[in-house]
């Protein structure tokens, strides 16, 4: 069995984040979206994946390398001509020949979810199944691929309705058989403009094969909207594994620093005296923090410096400095960025360098 994992798209409502970073290389509690996805299917067994990607894309294959550091083998594949739907990922797939009639497991890179695969995959090879899909019960399943069941059957299936027939969303995890590659051939826009992978499922339904849903639970989505991601941030905190929690290689961390809960602290770090972290939290490797509270659900990647700040409930990306003698809160700041304060030079105010699409809250 092989995976096939997309990672394109532009993430438009996600910038000024993915000005210069692809969503997928997002860090949730310190590892990437991606490597998560990454992780899932490996963790299933399949470890041949594809990883759909923007024509020009090259940080993800530089984060993410040749996959050995997953125990698996990426191919990555440039979606030619762009964005064009998740059904065109497919048929794209299909002309590298990558995807052969093998069956596959397709995952959007942009879900999370906590359910192991593994018991989904084997439900799809012994009961030779064509297509299964994953679903999950949502509140709004308007925003997402919905279908209709009948008597414990996928009927129809429809992209984004306005009148959801199940208050289920198909989520972004499906398996196919070899049939999928036939349904991509002449395939027709949908009236926003993409190809839909809602179209693969329907040609499944059309054509009388076996196509079965599998309900999962521990499963988030993003929206597309930075809020959404402090959302995403939180969830896997609740998660954090015991194992993965404690002071890890050489960090230190000071007598008097006072660490409660779930703590991840990366090697090289120093937590110095006068902090409080009050877990879930996980913090990266080299960095510094001293006189300062790091509050639940707060993620802190590798080479940052805080001092005389109180930060909750936010995402800090790699090489950040804080010190500004406040407190951050629903806060994502991006690598490199320096958050300082206002009172260590002149004139007085408040000092503003933001890049296009930001949001301050002062
Ligand atoms: O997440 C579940 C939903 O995903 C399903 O319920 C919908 O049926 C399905 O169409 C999809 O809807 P979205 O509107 O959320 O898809 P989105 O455009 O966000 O793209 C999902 C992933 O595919 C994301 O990893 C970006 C990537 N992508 C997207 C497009 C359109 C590509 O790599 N290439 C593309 O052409």
């Amino acid at each position: 069995m092989k995976a096939l994992i997309t990672a394109g798209g532009h993430a438009t409502r996600l910038r000024p984040i993915t000005w210069n970073r692809n969503k997928h290389l997002i860090p949730m509690a310190n590892k990437t979206m991606l490597a998560y996805a990454i992780d899932k299917i490996v963790d299933a067994g399949i470890t041949d994946i594809a990883v759909n990607i923007n024509p020009g894309e090259s940080e993800i294959q530089k984060e993410i390398g040749d996959g050995s550091k997953h125990n698996c083998q990426i191919t990555y594949i440039e979606q030619q001509g762009g964005a064009k739907g998740l059904a065109h990922i497919v048929k794209n797939a299909k002309d590298h020949g990558f995807l052969d009639g093998t069956p596959f497991l397709m995952y959007l890179g942009d879900n999370i979810l906590l359910a192991d695969l593994s018991a989904m995959v084997k439900r799809f090879k012994n009961d030779e199944m064509n297509c299964l899909l994953a679903l999950s019960k949502v509140p709004d399943p308007e925003r997402f691929g919905v279908p209709e069941i009948i008597d414990g059957k996928i009927v129809r299936v429809e992209e984004k309705p306005s009148a959801p027939k199940s208050d289920y969303a198909i989520t972004g995890i499906y398996l196919y058989d070899g049939h999928a590659l036939d349904a991509v051939e002449n395939m027709k826009l949908s009236d926003r403009g993409e190809y839909e992978i809602t179209d693969i499922h329907q040609h499944y339904i059309d054509n009388n094969l076996n196509i079965g849903y599998e309900e999962i639970t521990g499963w988030w989505k993003d929206t597309g909207k930075p809020e959404d991601l402090l959302i995403g941030n939180q969830f896997i905190l609740d998660e954090i594994k015991t194992g993965d929690v404690g002071v890890h290689g050489d960090a230190k961390v000071a007598q008097s620093a006072n660490i409660q809960g779930k703590v991840a602290i990366g090697k090289g770090t120093v937590i110095a005296d006068g902090v409080l972290i009050r877990g879930p939290v996980t913090i990266g490797e080299n960095c510094v923090i001293h006189n300062a509270y790091i509050g639940p659900y707060t993620s802190i990647g590798s080479s940052c410096e805080i001092y005389e700040t109180e930060i909750e409930h936010s995402i800090i990306f790699d090489d950040v400095t804080i010190k500004c003698g406040k407190r951050i809160a629903d806060s994502i700041i991006g690598k490199g960025a320096t958050v300082v304060a206002a009172s260590e030079s002149k004139p007085s105010g408040h000092k503003l360098i933001i890049g296009d699409n930001s949001l301050v809250e002062l």
